[in-house]
């Protein structure tokens, strides 16, 4: 069996790495290609070396632009990637810009396409990553839903007889990391003279939190007003929307850090007060560490979170501070993000359809 990963920005890069594993014990034939989506070295290198990905077999070098221009170029370019590779199957993960081409690319060329992370919504048409994830699984001929929650999305959508659930590989992937790390402190902790549950971990990225000059200023008013430190692991592109709107990130509680590679990024969630963030991956890890979520959205794909206590959505930037100085919820044992073991179900799914 014929395995192609497209890939491009950070978040798919952690959920490759379980599945490269699982297709090299499965001994299948895997190719990786990697858009280009993301190049700073920070949102992309740090993770293959770190996970232990091997180097992507086709770098199309994509780059940034506007969407259509992006998604554009790399349709452009992956049709002679499929064409030359003909694999059984193209995977493709998550919501990005990278998953609607790769999808609408193979679709096409009739080459299966299996879709990773299938089925979640957040039912927010302002969202580019809705529109990827409807498009791409009604492209899909496989969908891999992490939840039972995407599975019955999945089913209102017609999409019942295609969707099988997995589980969610990020899960198997911070285990496998978490475990690893045991009680090593995080090094956020000397480096910033931090105490261990003394400060909140930020991430702000996405489009509706930084584009707009306005609301950016409130959410970065809402995190400079917390009780403690919030060490904000500044996004390139919070970065550069900050410096375009003459906006600091360092104003009140702030304290502006550099993103970190994966296991850094665990350790210091770890052992920080609570989380504060706008990324869908976060608000997960967040919640397989036990550790306080407070969502900068106004509803969230990953509802379990929420409604098992562990993440609270906070849209209104003023009461980030309030949300965050909750109390610690109630502890639980339950499990709806699978088992650890995702990934090996997937290729499992994947060898019996080729
Ligand atoms: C993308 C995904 C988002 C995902 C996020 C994870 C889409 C539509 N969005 O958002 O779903 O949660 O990745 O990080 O696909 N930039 C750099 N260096 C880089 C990458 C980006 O400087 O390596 C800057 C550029 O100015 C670029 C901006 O960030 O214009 C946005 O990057 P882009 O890849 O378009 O979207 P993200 O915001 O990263």
């Amino acid at each position: 069996m014929k395995l192609l990963s497209v890939v491009g920005a950070r978040p798919q890069f952690v959920k490759l790495a379980p599945i490269a594993k699982a297709a090299a014990s499965a001994g299948v034939e895997h190719i990786i290609v990697h858009t280009g989506q993301h190049y700073d070295p920070m949102l992309s290198d740090v993770f293959f070396d770190e996970l232990g990905i091997s180097v992507p077999d086709v770098h199309l070098g994509v780059g940034s632009g506007s969407h259509g221009v992006q998604t554009g170029t790399m349709l452009a370019a992956l049709d002679a990637v499929f064409d030359e590779h003909r694999p059984d199957w193209v995977l493709v993960y998550g919501d990005t810009n990278s998953t609607v081409a790769a999808a609408l690319s193979a679709v096409k060329l009739h080459i299966p396409v299996a879709h990773l992370e299938a089925g979640l919504r957040s039912f927010n048409r302002r969202m580019p990553e809705e529109h990827n994830r409807v498009l791409t699984d009604h492209a899909a001929d496989l969908l891999l839903a992490p939840t039972a929650v995407a599975v019955d999305h999945l089913a209102a959508e017609g999409l019942a007889a295609r969707t099988v659930l997995v589980g969610d590989v990020m899960t198997d992937v911070l285990y496998e990391v978490r475990d690893a790390l045991g009680t090593t402190p995080s090094a956020l902790l000397d480096e910033l003279g931090l105490e261990p549950g003394g400060y909140y971990l930020a991430t702000i990225h996405r489009a509706e939190n930084t584009d707009d000059a306005r609301r950016l200023a409130e959410v970065v008013r809402g995190l400079a007003a917390c009780d403690l430190p919030v060490v904000l692991l500044a996004h390139p592109r919070v970065v550069a929307k900050a410096a375009g709107h003459g906006i600091a990130l360092d104003s009140g509680a702030l304290v502006q850090h550099p993103p970190l590679a994966y296991a850094d990024l665990l350790a210091a969630a770890m052992s920080s007060r609570g989380i504060i963030t706008d990324s869908g991956g976060l608000q997960k890890e967040a919640f397989l560490l036990r550790i306080p979520c407070t969502t900068v959205r106004t509803e969230t794909e990953w509802v379990e979170t929420v409604d098992l206590g562990w993440n609270v959505l906070a849209p209104d930037p003023t009461t980030i501070a309030a949300a965050v100085a909750r109390p610690v919820p109630a502890p639980t044992d339950v499990a709806p993000y699978g088992d650890g073991h995702a990934a090996e179900r997937v290729i499992r799914e994947l060898v019996d359809r080729a």
